[in-house]
């Protein structure tokens, strides 16, 4: 925080001015915010449709610097934690703020593996849903299922509640990930092996079946770790704010999670992973990439080349670079350089790396280009693309509903400006 001040001049139509002084606060880095709580005293409201220029909280959990391609959680690199660290460790740095000791690590490590299993009866709300059930449609229906389930973690004001959901919800997404895809083909679902890591024992579930060990390729399982790991966290972005929001009316932490899966689901958000692959089979060959170019900067035609541009990042997404050689380390592992699919992918995104379009507009490649191309390599369907990113989020999403909930915080009520009818009187049907 500062002593800054920023001043509101508001000229009314006759030339009289009135000033606000509205006080100013400065973060550890990033940018200075101004404080326009007094303004409703003064009968206005700021206006700032997307948030584009709207801090929503107070936060120490995640930094990004967008221009110069940074983000932090808790001040340690991604890059640093995508080499150095896995997983659960940086679900253990996200929630408590600091690095595991050894002995903490296991103790985190043995809690959620002990958490795996879902209640058994859940399973019959899977076969509530049609084979055909999109696996996001699944996933937001169980997960909200949940808070029917484990009433004694409910009680959003016990410290002790709120740290058996968070355990709960990430111990048991991959479990119910898993399930939505095994129902949709139609295979027996999988129980968890506690004796495996948590993206090898996501991998066991998807791909195993009784009648055959799973063997897990650690290089795979090492991508997959990857994965979850760059989806952790990513600030109050659309899902995260939803989960904030839907927390900030009391809502149980299962609720709010469900919540957050919704909102991840849209095409501009966690779903363009799935549009990225979706996209790159609707091309079809290379030959046809300098049409969807075009169509992208067509501005009468709503088609965006899916996985390019983001909000906060107008430089390299920092995820994508290190996404992009976990890609490579798959594909080579798999012996799969030659996939038509990436082969278009890889010369869509070089052609447009040197487009005027997409370097004036700073139009980079997302976490999502490369992560659906990982993805595929693995031989996950492309429907079950966002719900793994939606296992990997549950933790980034619990860690701000739990840092909002522990500290003072007040329902989120955003204001409008209203351009419709000013009052009239109601008209009975005969004279409409
Ligand atoms: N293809 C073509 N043009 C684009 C694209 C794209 N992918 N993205 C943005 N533009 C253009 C857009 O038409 C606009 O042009 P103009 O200024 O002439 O009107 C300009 O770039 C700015 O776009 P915007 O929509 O105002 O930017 P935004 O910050 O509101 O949207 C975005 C960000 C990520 C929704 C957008 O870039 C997009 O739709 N990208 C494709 C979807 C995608 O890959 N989403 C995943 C984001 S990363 C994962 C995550 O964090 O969820």
């Amino acid at each position: 925080m500062s002593d800054k001040t920023a001043t509101l001049s508001i000229a009314d139509p006759n030339g009289a001015i009135e000033t606000i002084e509205l006080p100013v606060y400065s973060g550890t880095i990033g940018p200075d915010v101004v404080d326009v709580g007094a303004l409703t005293a003064q009968g206005m409201f700021t206006y700032d449709p997307g948030f584009v220029s709207t801090a929503a909280c107070e936060s120490q959990i995640t930094y990004i610097d967008g221009a110069q391609g940074i983000l932090l959680h808790r001040g340690y690199p991604i890059e640093q934690l995508a080499e150095h660290s896995d997983y659960l460790e940086t679900c253990y740095l996200l929630l408590y703020g600091e690095l595991p000791t050894a002995e903490q690590k296991a103790e985190f490590e043995n809690t959620v593996r002990y958490h795996t299993m879902v209640h058994d009866q859940l399973t019959s709300f899977f076969h509530g849903f049609r084979r055909d059930a999109h696996p996001m449609a699944i996933l937001c229906g169980v997960v909200g299922a949940l808070s029917a389930f484990y009433h004694d973690s409910l009680d959003i004001s016990d410290e002790q509640h709120r740290e058996i959901a968070a355990f709960r919800l990430i111990a048991k997404m991959p479990t119910l990930a898993a399930m939505s895809y095994k129902f949709s083909v139609g295979q027996p679902f999988m129980y968890p092996d506690n004796s495996l890591g948590y993206a090898e024992n996501f991998l066991h579930m998807m791909f195993g079946t009784p009648c055959e060990e799973s063997n897990v390729n650690p290089v795979l399982a090492r991508a997959m770790d990857r994965i979850f790991l760059l989806h952790a966290d990513h600030e109050q972005n659309a899902s995260t704010s939803t989960v904030r929001l839907t927390g900030s009316s009391g809502a149980n932490p299962f609720a709010c999670i469900a919540a957050g899966i919704a909102a991840l689901w849209g095409p501009s958000h966690g779903g363009a992973n799935e549009a990225v692959l979706n996209m790159l089979e609707e091309i079809g060959d290379v030959s046809r990439i300098d049409e969807f170019v075009a169509r992208a900067k067509d501005k009468e035609d709503p088609f965006r080349l899916m996985g390019f541009g983001h909000r906060v990042y107008k430089n390299f997404d920092p995820r994508a670079k290190v996404m992009k050689e976990a890609a490579d380390e798959v594909l080579a592992e798999l012996g799969i350089e030659n996939d038509p699919l990436l082969e278009i992918a890889k010369r869509l995104e070089q052609i447009a790396l040197e487009d005027d379009y997409f370097i004036s507009k700073k139009l980079y490649p997302n976490v999502d280009f490369y992560s659906g191309i990982i993805l595929k390599a693995i031989g996950i369907p492309t429907s079950m693309f966002t719900v793994i990113f939606a296992v990997g989020r549950t933790v980034g999403w619990i860690a701000h509903w739990h840092e909002m909930i522990s500290g003072s915080y007040r329902i989120g009520r955003p204001r409008q400006l209203y351009t419709g009818h000013e009052q009239r009187d109601y008209s009975p049907l005969e004279d409409r």
